[in-house]
């Protein structure tokens, strides 16, 4: 098992050091981990956010265990340079097209989600966020109109193959659960969304047993907060599924808890926090390192097939979380290292 582990930066680094004592912990073929730098770190080390060492080895490995970047620092530097770049470059030089953010409610913390305590109990859903496309990956660029004033603009395109290999992810991933798909878009508007709406209508006739239906993005949003439990699988485009996800996250309870998996056609993943790297709390050892481990144990899941470990380590998070051992981000004092210590205990007990 060959795994590149790239902290990267801010909280990123701290709530590494939890997810590989957590992995360290668990029963495990042998691991290979290999780390590199990337976003304002590599920028700073290397000159580039995602320096050529670090792209071969993430191409190389098995999976790819991300942290986070963001250097309020370096925002000013150009698109190319922004540490942003490093993730989007990685998610398409590996042909990461497939982004699974599993949001669902934790037994007990139902009082600490934005939502009604009722309303936070019933989600379990699972955005499904198409991720090398979209109005992230077009042409995009500043320009001065005909009179003269500056525009910026992004093109937003999906052709039918990028809409097809994603919707069937979507109906793959819903006949594993509770067969219902949902496709978000805005086809009241976009040209885009009518073509995805198209597209995933045809795809659904290979998934009889997956009940579809769509909604629109602003409904989506609303939807999201009014009653979150209606939910099974969320299959959407690159931009709608960022937003919905860090909605979907603060009404399980924080942004610390929700984890992903980045998978292309094969077995390699990119595993990741949905959250970012939260400058203004980094170094001081206050994160929440859950959305990591758990983005660890996905990675066990989806690319080294080892669904047991993955169980044991999501329960152990659960179990952590339902001991009331609850990290700043929910209103708790544990620290980055005794949230770590917690669930490390509950494995040896396990
Ligand atoms: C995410 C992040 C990224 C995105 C940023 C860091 C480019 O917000 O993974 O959700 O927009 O995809
Ligand atoms: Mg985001």
């Amino acid at each position: 098992m060959h795994i590149a582990v790239l902290a990267g930066d801010g909280i990123g680094q701290e709530i590494m050091v939890e997810a590989l004592r957590v992995l360290e912990t668990v029963n495990l073929p042998a691991l290979r981990l290999d780390h590199a730098d990337v976003g304002g770190v590599a920028y700073r080390n290397h000159g580039s956010p995602l320096p050529p060492e670090t792209l071969d080895l993430a191409k190389t490995a098995d999976a790819i265990l991300f942290g986070a970047v963001g250097d309020p620092e370096l925002d000013g530097l150009r698109r190319e340079l922004r540490v942003e770049s490093a993730v989007l470059g990685l998610r398409k030089e590996l042909q990461l097209f497939a982004n699974l953010r599993p949001a669902k409610a934790f037994a007990g913390l139902e009082n600490l989600s934005a939502l009604k305590a009722e309303v936070a109990g019933a989600i379990d859903l699972l955005i499904l966020r198409e991720l090398t496309g979209d109005v992230y990956f077009g042409e995009k660029g500043q320009r001065e109109t005909e009179t003269g004033l500056r525009q910026g603009y992004d093109i937003m395109s999906y052709d039918e193959q990028e809409v097809a290999r994603i919707a069937h992810v979507g109906f793959k991933a819903a006949q594993g659960r509770r067969k219902k798909l949902c496709s978000v878009d805005k086809a009241n508007v976009l040209q885009t969304s009518v073509l995805w709406r198209k597209v995933v209508e045809e795809v659904a006739i290979d998934y009889p047993d997956v009940e579809l239906s769509h909604m629109y993005v602003d409904n989506a949003a609303m939807q999201m907060v009014r009653n979150p439990g209606q939910f099974d699988v969320v299959l959407t485009g690159n931009l709608f599924g960022d937003i919905l996800s860090d909605q979907a996250s603060m009404c399980v309870g924080s942004i610390g808890l929700l984890a992903s998996a980045s998978l292309g056609e094969g077995t390699q993943g990119l595993y990741e926090p949905i959250h970012g790297s939260a400058p203004d709390i980094a170094g001081q050892g206050i994160a929440n390192p859950s959305a990591m481990i758990l983005s660890a144990a996905m990675m066990l899941r989806h690319s080294f097939g080892l669904e047991d470990q993955a169980v044991k380590i999501e329960a152990a998070v659960a179990n952590v979380l339902a001991d009331g051992v609850l990290g700043y981000d929910l209103g708790g004092t544990a620290s980055t290292s005794q949230i770590g210590d917690a669930v490390v205990a509950k494995l040896s007990a396990a």
